[in-house]
């Protein structure tokens, strides 16, 4: 199990998440069932996890792990769908929400997700395989604007016209399949020192719009407000500055009972904070942690309670 994904931060998640052993919490991002399984250990007989993944594989290893574990309930879909499963379970509040992002170790390191690009994989990166919209699709459909606005935006390349471009060229000699043609592309491009660290930008802009991460992120966080109990916990980690940048001001605007403009005499506006912040800075893993689990090195979490 251990192989397949190993839990980030899973102590001081749980530390900042679990304040009610009979309470209900919600994991988006069940992934291997790290986290949930975390959080079960701390609730007893009446408490509950309702849980999601949008992959397939996630949600089908899981279901097997804790067929004997009443208290969690496991559902394949997006975890902006928080309102629908809290209906369906009839629950009206949440103790604590919490997502893990991204990608877990075993989507990575599954050849045919195509997440990664060590080896010459297919270029899919669908989380949710029933999306029609694969990354080849992306690279032989979107014009040359659209493609660099995405490498920009998602992936902060700063050669992403010239990417675009040559991607764009190379599309009336071949139809993009497989991450070596990408790779073949940027070879072109920047010197061979830089061409992990490249390849690694393009590919997450590519994941993050197939799977519109940050929209989905975005709904989460509002959703998440609304369907937290009064001091319920909210708790994210994520792993690179843009999921992080929405997460920080997320709740730093939610942390605010005036937005008026600082010359402002008095308050003319309507805002209530609705989060306390309970992590000041992001909290990063231990040096012990990261060398144990290389992929936890970028990993930021963030805290609040529900006011
Ligand atoms: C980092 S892994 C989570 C690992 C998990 N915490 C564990 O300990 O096993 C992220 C997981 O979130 C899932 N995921 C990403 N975005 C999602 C979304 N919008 N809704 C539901 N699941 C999502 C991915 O499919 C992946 O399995």
């Amino acid at each position: 199990m251990e192989q397949l994904h190993e839990p980030v931060l899973l102590e001081k998640s749980l530390e900042y998440l679990v304040t009610n052993s009979s309470g209900i919490y919600f994991d988006g991002t069940l992934g291997f069932g790290g986290h949930t399984s975390g959080i079960v250990s701390r609730l007893n007989s009446e408490g509950k996890v309702i849980a999601t993944d949008k992959d397939v594989d996630a949600v089908r290893f899981c279901k097997q792990r804790f067929l004997d574990e009443k208290r969690i309930s496991i559902y394949r879909t997006s975890f902006t769908k928080i309102g629908v499963l809290s209906k369906l379970e009839s629950i009206d509040k949440f103790d604590g929400i919490f997502a893990d992002l991204g990608v877990s170790s075993f989507q990575l390191d599954n050849i045919s997700s195509g997440f990664a690009f060590r080896e010459n994989t297919p270029l899919d990166m669908r989380m949710n395989k029933d999306n029609l919209q694969t990354a080849a699709d992306v690279l032989n459909s979107l014009d040359e604007e659209k493609l660099s606005e995405i490498f920009w935006r998602f992936g902060e390349e700063r050669k992403s016209r010239q990417i675009a471009k040559k991607i764009v060229e190379a599309r009336r000699r071949i139809k993009f399949s497989e991450s070596d043609q990408v790779k073949k592309i940027v070879e072109g491009i920047v010197p061979a020192n830089f061409v992990a660290k490249t390849m690694a930008r393009i590919f997450q802009a590519v994941r993050i719009y197939v799977n519109d991460e940050l929209n989905e992120l975005e709904v989460f966080l509002e959703e998440a407000v609304k369907f937290l109990k009064q001091n319920g916990r909210l708790v994210l980690i994520s792993y690179h500055s843009l999921e992080d940048r929405i997460v920080k001001n997320f709740f730093k605007y939610e942390s605010l009972n005036c937005i008026c403009p600082p010359d402002f005499p008095v308050c003319q506006c309507d805002k209530e904070a609705r989060l306390k912040i309970l992590t000041k800075k992001a909290v990063v893993p231990e040096q012990t942690e990261v060398i144990k689990n290389n992929r936890s090195r970028s990993a930021k979490l963030r805290a609040a309670e529900r006011l």
